[in-house]
């Protein structure tokens, strides 16, 4: 479990909190998806690199740091990741943007992959995958499958809620992976949906059903 990294943050449980309330509706749920990813990628991007460099400030010159690389490339799972992107791009608005279309089979609940369009030199930079939901674990697995395929070395995941079954699958999949993870709830239910959870993602973003 070494790779994987619950959020601790007051502020992030307070939003989860109103994210599953039945209560909010598809504005709020937006705004609370965007808010999140922020957050949490304010965590996930802690580590990233930066190189010294000389400037003027109106007093004198100096050294300071800055972002140093190719840009990161976020990678939301389509739909419910496209509620992330916002919110990565306020911290990282140079970014690129990358986007796995999947669904998962109603009845088996495996994933199926019908789009994929990465940045170019995809091996050369951060690429951050986001879901709000790690139910079975099928999806992200498969996505970052797909993203190392592809030459991608320096992955990192976000999902805003996560079942422990998800989480160990994914885990003993993708060891070398950063997963980050706003919650972890109790369990999965027979149709695969994570409990207490905050039901069907891609359908409160998206205001559809
Ligand atoms: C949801 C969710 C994840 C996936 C998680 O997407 O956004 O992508 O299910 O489930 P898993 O961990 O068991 O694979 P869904 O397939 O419902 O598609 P949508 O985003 O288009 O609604
Ligand atoms: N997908 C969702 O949107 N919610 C779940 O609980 C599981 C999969």
């Amino acid at each position: 479990m070494s790779n994987v990294i619950v959020m601790t943050h007051p502020l992030i449980k307070h939003k989860i909190t109103m994210l599953r309330d039945e209560r909010t509706g598809t504005n709020e749920f937006r705004k609370l998806t965007d808010e999140i990813a922020m957050l949490m990628g304010y965590e996930a991007l802690s580590d990233l690199k930066t190189r010294e460099v000389e400037i003027k400030t109106p007093i004198e010159d100096t050294v300071q740091p800055l972002l140093d690389g190719k840009k990161p490339a976020i990678v939301p799972i389509l739909r419910a990741g496209l509620g992330m992107v916002g919110g990565l791009l306020a911290l990282l608005p140079s970014a690129k943007v990358g986007h796995i279309g999947m669904c998962r089979d109603e009845k088996t609940h495996k994933p199926h992959t019908y789009y994929c369009k990465l940045p170019t030199f995809i091996e050369e930079r951060l690429v951050l995958v986001v879901d709000p939901m790690l139910a079975t674990g099928g999806s992200l697995i498969d996505a970052v499958n797909e993203i190392k395929s592809r030459g991608g070395k320096t992955i990192k995941c976000m999902c805003i809620i996560a079942s422990p079954e998800g989480v160990s699958a994914f885990t003993e999949a993708h060891p070398d992976v950063q997963l980050y993870i706003g919650a972890v709830d109790r369990c999965l239910n027979e149709n695969a949906y994570i409990c207490p959870g905050l039901g069907d993602a891609g359908d409160r973003i998206f205001g559809t059903k």
